[in-house]
């Protein structure tokens, strides 16, 4: 077992365990991949305060998010397809994040359903919404998160249309599924991930097996998935939807300051600014450059989220010092899944953990709250 450091060597790992057609639909950005290149970019370009001789004895990375207690300022994304990683993936993501204090959030789009994750864990957990045409599947998923005590609702709004990943397109990974020769042959070289394929306790869409008459297998869901995307969605919808739903609520998707007042108006508890992790529009800005124009307008009014090309530790504080409450963390908890299982997504959490508390101490910063622009070595100065 090679030995594990950082981020990046359980993307290696997992490139080496997972079949590619799967790693690669992680892995990947749509089109040009010029915003995937972008939040990785723009990050490196922040510099962080070199501070010394400040007593960080002790510090804190707690902090709280809608009102919730949580142990550091990041939570699990929404990820579909997440138990294709690994077996079991949803169950075993949601297990280390509970271990970790922090939140979990399930995609609509998982393995694993709302149940199996709530029978699994006896915890609340946060549950992804992809609003589709058909309302009263919509009306029944959001009384099966209620009834599995789901503490937020993150709903998705940059997902009208798909983004094309022209990766997915060539592996096969369409819909139908192509079953190509080569992907039988690099999945036969990937033992441990067919033995643990072989015990999960689901191999299709979970959230919809069942619950959509007459369609049981992965290829007739996606197709109906498909279908269902809903190119007239808008803020009116949202509405309905938080009128249906009742709890907290979070949107995820917001790139732009007008569509972060209009969330605050409809009453958002929080945002996730967010490009889907360079998976939908290419050639939108990286989230990180959007952050502070979007914290400065309404971060006052709803807690701000941030998501897109978070690595390390002192990414962590970089999106704090530019205003965000909270990260989620997308790729580097998939990789760690696909990497090592449960242990590896518990890996990726140390991992940022570990660097967010030294990032801490060599910023002269001892909680999250006091994580601030003074930490960026140009402040007072933006230079993004
Ligand atoms: C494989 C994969 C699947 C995803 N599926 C969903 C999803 O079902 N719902 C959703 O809201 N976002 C989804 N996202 C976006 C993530 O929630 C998140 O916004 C993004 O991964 C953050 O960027 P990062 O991967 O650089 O951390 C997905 C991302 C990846 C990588």
């Amino acid at each position: 077992m090679p030995v594990i450091t950082c981020i990046e060597d359980l993307r290696e790992l997992a490139q080496r365990k997972v079949p590619r057609a799967f790693f690669d639909y992680a892995d990947r950005g749509s089109y040009t991949e010029q915003t995937l290149r972008a939040n990785r970019a723009d990050f490196e370009k922040i510099l962080l305060r070199q501070r010394v001789m400040v007593d960080v004895s002790a510090r804190d990375t707690s902090t709280t998010i809608i009102g919730q207690k949580i142990s550091m300022p990041f939570a699990l994304a929404p990820v579909g397809l997440l138990g294709m990683q690994h077996g079991d993936g949803e169950i075993l993501a949601a297990k280390a994040a509970l271990a970790a204090g922090i939140p979990f959030t399930l995609s609509t789009m998982s393995i694993g359903s709302i149940e199996d994750v709530a029978e699994a864990t006896g915890k609340p957990f946060w549950f992804q919404l992809y609003v589709i045409r058909d309302r009263d599947f919509i009306r029944d998923l959001l009384a099966r998160a209620k009834a599995a005590n789901c503490s937020a609702l993150v709903l998705t709004v940059d997902l009208q249309v798909l983004g094309q990943r022209h990766r997915d397109i060539k592996n096969g990974m369409t819909v139908p599924l192509q079953i190509k020769l080569s992907n039988i042959i690099d999945t036969a070289m990937k033992p441990a991930w067919i033995a643990s394929m072989a015990r999960a306790k689901r191999k299709t869409f979970g959230n919809l097996a069942g619950h959509v008459k007459g369609m049981e297998s992965v290829n007739s869901l996606a197709e109906w998935t498909n279908s269902q995307f809903d190119p007239a969605l808008n803020w009116k919808d949202v509405e309905w939807i938080k009128s249906q739903w009742g709890g907290k609520l979070i949107i995820k998707g917001i790139l732009d300051v007008e569509d972060a007042r209009i969330a605050r108006d409809v009453g958002a508890d929080g945002i996730v600014v967010s490009n889907h992790g360079g998976r939908q529009l290419d050639g939108a800005p990286s989230s990180i450059s959007m952050l502070p124009k979007i914290a400065d307008a309404v971060g006052s009014q709803l807690d701000i989220l941030f998501d897109g090309g978070i690595r390390t530790g002192s990414d962590l504080v970089r999106a704090l010092a530019l205003g965000a409450k909270c990260c989620l963390i997308g790729r580097p908890y998939v990789w760690g899944l696909g990497a090592m299982g449960g242990a590896g997504v518990a890996k990726a959490i140390e991992c940022l953990q570990k660097e967010l508390v030294t990032t801490m101490a060599l910023t002269g910063t001892r909680s999250v709250s006091e994580i601030g622009p003074q930490v960026l070595a140009d402040w007072p100065r933006n230079t993004l």
